[in-house]
C-alpha cells in the first residue's frame, strides 16, 4: 500500500503558484458574501485564445447568449485525423466565484487535455456567484449543450463527433458537469449524445463535518472556511450545506434512480478535504445503479492535475484518455446495431 504523507511534498513553481492564488482569493472574499472583482481581476492574468494554429490547436472564444455574455472557449486540434474527435464540455474549478474559461490555469489545462485525448474541448464561461447564484451556472452550462446541439449547420464543430459527448468540470467544475449530466438526461438533443462524465474532485458537501475534513485542515487550497464562504455565496438566501445541490445523496437529496445517467469517473486526492464527500458521491451513484468508477491518487492535493510538473497529473491525463477512448468506442459500436 502507498505511504500516505501528512503534507504535500510539492515543487517550488506549484507552491508559489497555490500560494498566489490562495492569497487572491482570500482578499477578493468579503465578509459580506461579495467579491472584489476589481482585485480579482488584477490577480487573474487571461491570456487570448490562439487564433493561429500553435503546436496542433487553435482556439477561439465563442458567444452563445450575449444578453447576460455566455461564452465559451473552444480548442480544436488541427493534426490532421480522419475520423471526428469526442467533444468535451468543460467546467473550470474556482468555488463557483472565482476563474474562468480565460484563466492561465484553465487555458493551459484545456490546450493540454485538446493535444493529448484528443478531443474539441469546450471550456464554458458560466457566470460566477454571488453576483449570479444557483443555478445560472447549472443554466449557463445546459445552454451551452442546446447550442452545441443546434450549430451542426455551422463549420464551428466540425471535428468533433457530437454523439460522442463527455461533460467534465473540476471542483465546482465537477459539480455543474453532474447537475447539467441530469438536466442533459431529461432533454431530447438532435445530434448530441452525453456518453460519459468525468467528475474530477468535485465539489460537494454537507452540513456534516466528514473525517477527511477535520483531519486535512492545513492543506493548501482547500479548507473549511473557504468551501463554507463558497456555498453561502453560491446558494439562495437561507439555505444550508444540506441543500440538494450540495449533498446531493443527503437527507434533502433528489433521487435521481430513474435518471438515465452517463458512464462516470470521480477522481480523488488523497490530500484533499473534499475527498470524503467525493467517496460518497461516488458511492452514491453506484447505490443508484449507474455506472461509475473510482480513481484515487494517494499523494494528491486538490487540484493536482492542473500541474504538469506534478507525475501524478500525467498518470491522469492517461486515465482521462483511457475513460474517453473507451466510452467513444462504446458509442461507435451501439450506432453501428442500430444501423
Ligand atoms: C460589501 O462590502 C463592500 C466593501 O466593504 C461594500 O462596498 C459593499 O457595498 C458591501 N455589499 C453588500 C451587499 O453589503
Amino acid at each position: 500500500m502507498a505511504k500516505i504523507q501528512s503534507s504535500p511534498d510539492l515543487p517550488w513553481t506549484v507552491r508559489l503558484f497555490i500560494s498566489a492564488v490562495s492569497f487572491a482569493v482570500d482578499t477578493s472574499c468579503r465578509s459580506n458574501f461579495t467579491v472584489n472583482r476589481r482585485l480579482w481581476n488584477l490577480l487573474d492574468y487571461k491570456p487570448s485564445p490562439l487564433t493561429k494554429p500553435h503546436r496542433n490547436l487553435k482556439s477561439s472564444d465563442v458567444v452563445t447568449d450575449p444578453s447576460h455574455n455566455l461564452w465559451f472557449r473552444l480548442y480544436t486540434p488541427t493534426a490532421a485525423t480522419t475520423k471526428k474527435l469526442p467533444i468535451l464540455v468543460f467546467f473550470h474549478g474556482g468555488g463557483f466565484a472565482f476563474m474562468s474559461a480565460s484563466s492561465k490555469l484553465y487555458d493551459d489545462f484545456c490546450q493540454r487535455l485538446t493535444r493529448e485525448l484528443p478531443a474539441v474541448v469546450v471550456s464554458v464561461n458560466y457566470r460566477l456567484s454571488p453576483e449570479h447564484r444557483y443555478p445560472c451556472q447549472y443554466d449557463d452550462g445546459f445552454d451551452v449543450l442546446k447550442f452545441i446541439d443546434g450549430s451542426s449547420s455551422s463549420c464551428l464543430f466540425e471535428g468533433a463527433n457530437l454523439g460522442q459527448c463527455f461533460l467534465a468540470g473540476d471542483s465546482a467544475g465537477g459539480n455543474i458537469a453532474h447537475h447539467v449530466a441530469i438536466r442533459a438526461s431529461g432533454h431530447e438533443f438532435r445530434h448530441l449524445k452525453v456518453v460519459g462524465m468525468l467528475a474530477i474532485q468535485p465539489f460537494f458537501g454537507g452540513e456534516e463535518r466528514t473525517e477527511s475534513e477535520t483531519r486535512l485542515k492545513n492543506m493548501p487550497l482547500v479548507n473549511m472556511e473557504r468551501t463554507d464562504w463558497m456555498w453561502k455565496a453560491f446558494l439562495p438566501e437561507g439555505s444550508d450545506r444540506d441543500h440538494p445541490v450540495v449533498n446531493v445523496f443527503g437527507p434533502n437529496a433528489v433521487d435521481i434512480l430513474g435518471v438515465d445517467f452517463p458512464a462516470t469517473i470521480v477522481f480523488v486526492g488523497g490530500l484533499d478535504q473534499l475527498q470524503d464527500w467525493q467517496k460518497r458521491y461516488y458511492e452514491g451513484l453506484k447505490k443508484r445503479g449507474k455506472q461509475a468508477e473510482l480513481v484515487v491518487f494517494p499523494n494528491a492535493i486538490h487540484t493536482f492535475y492542473a500541474y504538469p510538473e506534478l507525475d501524478d497529473s500525467s498518470v491522469f491525463i492517461h486515465r482521462v484518455r483511457d475513460f474517453v477512448q473507451a466510452h467513444a468506442i462504446i458509442q461507435c459500436n451501439s450506432n453501428s446495431t442500430i444501423i
